[in-house]
């Protein structure tokens, strides 16, 4: 029977799924220890990870039998892809399946942050009743700049439509040149800097896109907007955001990721609980229903793979 190693959480009926036509070793928690995972990858013909699971070439070269990695999510950053292609492993990302809940979170983070809620909510519990002095906005007619206009990208836009929202996209690798019936303008960088209200950043971490968003772009922000970083750390540059919001050039950011992850203690220490900002723990893409759509999604194409159905 082939031998599936899964080593991050996945939803149990998939796992459950999986196991009328496979061996499982399902644990959660081996990520953390590369040692353990070097002589249990030995011997298995599949891997299931998320994006704490480094597969590296010096983990991969112990994968003797490995066929198939299925990744819970969608970014590579921790495989070897090139080790792969060399090897004939193949590597199945769950495109599409968290993108719903990633769109949900920036408008949920836009909507958040334009009403203060963070700063009203620690302030109300710490029984101050900041009625008067704190004023917020609505999101209804505010200018929203989508950085990386691919699956997700797309997705916030269109959840943006049901707030009248103005919805300016930049992505130089699109084939579309008029967007305009879906009330989405194709607009460069420096527009979005200029005019957005709201910024929100969908690229992969690429070469290209490492800080992308620096000192250089918050002092070209007219509008003072939130920044909102749902895609990959180490494309917004941790310190210039800190910096840009204590120099009052932007009004508040929620990020989801980070140049480390975890967080360091160093971005951690310049945080205060009055700054109205939200930091989440890379969750954006992780709800039940995506979790459920992500390990079914992955389940049924190792089935498919390995019995070619
Ligand atoms: N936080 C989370 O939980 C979570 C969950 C899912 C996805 N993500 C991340 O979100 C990001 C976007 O995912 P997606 O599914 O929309 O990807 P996608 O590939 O569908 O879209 C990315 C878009 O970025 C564009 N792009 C690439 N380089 C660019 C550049 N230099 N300038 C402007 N545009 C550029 C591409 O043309 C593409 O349209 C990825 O980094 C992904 O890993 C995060």
């Amino acid at each position: 029977m082939n031998k599936i190693l899964i080593t991050e959480f996945m939803d149990q009926s998939a796992i459950d799924l999986l196991n009328k036509k496979f061996e499982i070793i399902y644990d959660d928690e081996i990520w953390k220890n590369s040692d353990l995972i070097e002589k249990k990858i030995e011997n298995v013909d599949v891997i299931i990870v998320r994006n704490k699971t480094q597969l590296n070439s010096n983990i991969l070269q112990y994968a003797k039998k490995l066929k198939f990695i299925g990744r819970l999510g969608v970014g590579l950053d921790n495989i070897d892809t090139n080790f792969c292609e060399k090897n004939n492993i193949k590597i199945q990302i769950a495109t599409g399946m968290n993108a719903d809940s990633v769109a949900e979170y920036v408008i949920n983070s836009s909507l958040s942050l334009l009403r203060k809620i963070p700063n009203l909510n620690s302030r109300t519990i710490k029984g101050e009743w900041p009625r008067t002095s704190i004023s917020s906005n609505e999101l209804q007619g505010k200018t929203l700049g989508i950085i990386g206009f691919g699956l997700i990208g797309r997705k916030v836009a269109n959840l943006a439509n049901a707030f009248r929202v103005n919805n300016l996209a930049y992505d130089p690798y699109l084939n579309e040149t008029d967007l305009s019936k879906e009330n989405i303008k194709l607009t460069t960088l420096d527009n979005i800097f200029n005019t957005a209200d709201i910024i929100s950043i969908h690229l992969p971490f690429t070469e290209n896109t490492k800080n992308l968003i620096d000192k250089n772009s918050f002092v070209k922000m007219k509008n003072k907007p939130i920044i909102i970083n749902s895609s990959r750390g180490g494309i917004i540059n941790e310190k210039d955001l800190i910096n840009a919001y204590l120099k009052k050039l932007i009004s508040g950011f929620a990020i989801d990721v980070y140049e480390t992850e975890p967080v360091k203690r160093s971005f951690l220490d310049k945080i205060n609980p009055d700054m109205n900002c939200i930091l989440t723990p890379h969750i954006a893409g992780i709800t039940e229903e995506s979790n459920q759509r992500v390990s079914n999604f992955i389940a049924e194409k190792i089935i498919n793979f390995f019995y070619n159905l």
